[in-house]
């Protein structure tokens, strides 16, 4: 007899104004000081302060740790777990898109369980409930506030930990579209298409279920109807609500059902060369969809009814290539860098290769590659002019 365990925050929250239901949540679990994890920029352009302001605003004491930088390393986390131990903190505010909400999960892990982060890289391997985790997204987006997930570089063998531990999973999700007016359109466009990368990996993943499928499928629909909006009108509150859903069900989804070959292979340019991940997916994602067609055109036959396309007169195959195209214009249209305006040097290819076949992603993946094919879909990326 089979059987699916679903994965997802204890609450959620989503909508305008949302931030301000953060107290009462507060109060149910009994926290009493917060540590707040988050980045500088996000400090800079006064996100920060919306958080704080709603705990000043009923007297909830607080320290920062502002140092997180993309692709997050091992010693960050101990870096705020310090703070965190200094300031006699008892529960944990993650404020950003994935990196700061990544950090703000190792530290609840690590509170808890002690030993290192390393200790935590791969599947359920903690033993107690992390110390508990509100998680503020700013980008839509990472979908981290809701999954199980945290990712973190080990700086010494380059490479990126994949850390799935359902204890880290936050006692509360914030997704509040009126913090993300502020995200300039190079940011909305690469978090949009990770969330997009999310939804689509999910649907063909080898743990899909009609729960995932069914949640993968509207949160494409939203991407394809609300991104370019979003990216072109940040202050398009009905696009960049919608981009929520879209990011909090892509999140929920691969959170469910697992990711693929496209973030098998991002997480490794984000090792290599700190490559912003929602960028490296984008470049990524059609590359590889090419290459599982044979696997599952049925399903990308899907997405391109998600993203508006009467299918009736098309087969299989040109339906599934109807959604890789529009994919690809979708890119144009939003500036996303192609792979040869990005640090990735095919040296690295290899040795790139070889990592991803190690990442939990792959095995989900609906066609597994050899090293050989990974090369190759990268250096078609790379070498592609259009
Ligand atoms: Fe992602």
């Amino acid at each position: 007899m089979g059987f699916t365990e679903l994965y997802q925050p204890v609450h959620t929250i989503i909508g305008e104004g949302c931030i301000n239901e953060m107290p009462r949540h507060i109060e149910a679990f009994g926290g009493t000081k917060a540590l707040v994890v988050t980045d500088p920029g996000l400090v800079k352009i006064g996100t920060v302060k919306i958080v704080t302001d709603v705990l000043d605003k009923v007297n909830i004491p607080y320290a920062i740790y502002s140092d997180v930088k993309p692709n997050p390393t091992v010693a960050l986390v101990y870096a705020a777990k310090e703070v965190y131990d200094r300031e006699a903190c008892d529960f944990i505010i993650g404020v950003g898109g994935g990196s700061p909400i990544d950090v703000a999960k190792g530290v609840s892990i690590l509170v808890t369980n002690g030993g290192k982060v390393e200790d935590y890289n791969g599947l359920e391997l903690s033993e107690k409930k992390g110390q508990p985790l509100i998680a503020v997204n700013t980008t839509a987006g990472t979908g981290s506030e809701v999954t199980r997930a945290f990712v973190i570089t080990d700086e010494v063998r380059k490479s990126k930990m994949l850390c799935v531990d359902s204890n880290s999973l936050a006692y509360l999700a914030i997704n509040d579209p009126a913090m993300m007016v502020g995200m300039p359109p190079a940011l909305t466009a690469a978090t949009g298409m990770d969330a997009l990368t999310h939804s689509i990996e999910a649907y063909v993943a080898a743990h899909r279920c009609p729960f995932t499928d069914g949640i993968a499928l509207e949160s494409i629909r939203l991407v394809g109807q609300y991104l370019l909006r979003a990216v072109e009108n940040g202050n398009d509150m009905e696009a960049r609500t919608q981009m929520c859903w879209a990011q909090y069900m892509g999140g929920l989804a691969f959170s469910n059902a697992g990711l693929g070959m496209v973030h098998a292979i991002a997480h490794q340019l984000g090792g290599f060369y700190d490559t912003p991940h929602g960028v490296a997916n984008a470049i990524m994602l059609p590359y590889v969809m090419r290459f599982n067609m044979s696997a599952c055109a049925d399903r990308y036959a899907d997405i391109a009814q998600a993203f508006g396309f009467d299918i009736g007169q098309l087969t299989t195959e040109q339906a599934a290539m109807a959604a890789i195209l529009y994919i690809e214009e979708l890119k144009k249209r939003i500036k996303i860098p192609k792979f040869s305006e990005t640090a990735f040097d095919p040296k690295d290819a290899v040795a790139i290769a070889e990592n991803a076949m190690t990442d939990t992603g792959m095995p989900e993946n609906p066609r597994q590659p050899s090293i050989q094919e990974v090369v190759e879909v990268m250096m078609t990326a790379y070498l592609d002019k259009e």
